[in-house]
């Protein structure tokens, strides 16, 4: 099975997989997490040189071609064999990323970008979907208490950050059967277990199509 989890930098959503990934391993599944851009060598180079400094006035065709292109690579190389070995595989972040800050932040295009990503990921889609809703001024609020975590893109204004969170809400919309809305804005323990409660339904379920 594998899940993504999709939101503004400072949703806390990294907190919340760490902890469902040791919820879920203490009961017995083989769970592996990975983030995007990343998860593995040429990709994490990849992640480098599209979020430091060397990245300021990078073409957004180039930004978004550039995470596209760790994406595959992930994909191929990390996502799917884990998947083959029966591992539940969970992903900071994965597709809808592009779509939402290259597409719509960007202005490259909501549905052109979801589009060709399903085209270059030939079809292969995401089980499960978790969408971490939270307002421009707490998701600041948060990224404010660590500054040393803020990549390139963080330090966009608030048109841009509106425009990401207006195009997440599009999918969300257009996708309800993949992706679940897990607000945010509550403590990390309730978002925590929220996150908890969805994931294991999804697993549930899942279950009972396999047999
Ligand atoms: P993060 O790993 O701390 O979430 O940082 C990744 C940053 O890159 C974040 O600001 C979102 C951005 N991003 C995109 O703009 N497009 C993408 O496809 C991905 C995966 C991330």
């Amino acid at each position: 099975m594998f899940i993504t989890i999709e939101g503004m930098d400072g949703s806390g959503k990294t907190t919340a997989l760490q902890r469902v990934k040791q919820y879920l391993e203490d009961l017995n599944y083989k769970v592996v997490m990975t983030r995007e851009p990343g998860g593995l060598p040429l990709s994490e180079k990849i992640r480098e040189l599209i979020l430091n400094k060397d990245g300021v006035g990078m073409e957004p065709w180039t930004e978004a071609l550039l995470f596209i292109a760790a994406r595959k690579e992930h994909l191929e190389k990390v996502i799917k064999p884990y998947l083959e070995k029966g591992y539940i595989v969970i992903s900071d972040r994965f597709m809808d990323s592009t779509t939402a800050y290259q597409g719509g932040a960007r202005g490259l295009g909501v549905d052109y970008l979801n589009e060709l990503q399903k085209n270059i990921l030939q079809g292969f889609l995401p089980d499960l979907t978790l969408y971490f809703e939270l307002s421009f001024e707490d998701a600041e609020k948060r990224l404010s208490a660590r500054p040393e975590e803020k990549n390139r893109l963080d330090e966009e204004g608030r048109k841009f950050k509106e425009a990401v969170k207006l195009a997440f809400e599009e999918l969300v919309v257009k996708e309800p059967n993949r992706i679940t809305v897990i607000d945010a804005s509550k403590s990390p323990e309730e978002v925590f277990e929220q996150t908890k409660k969805v994931i294991l339904e999804k697993i549930e379920l899942w279950k009972k199509e396999k047999r």
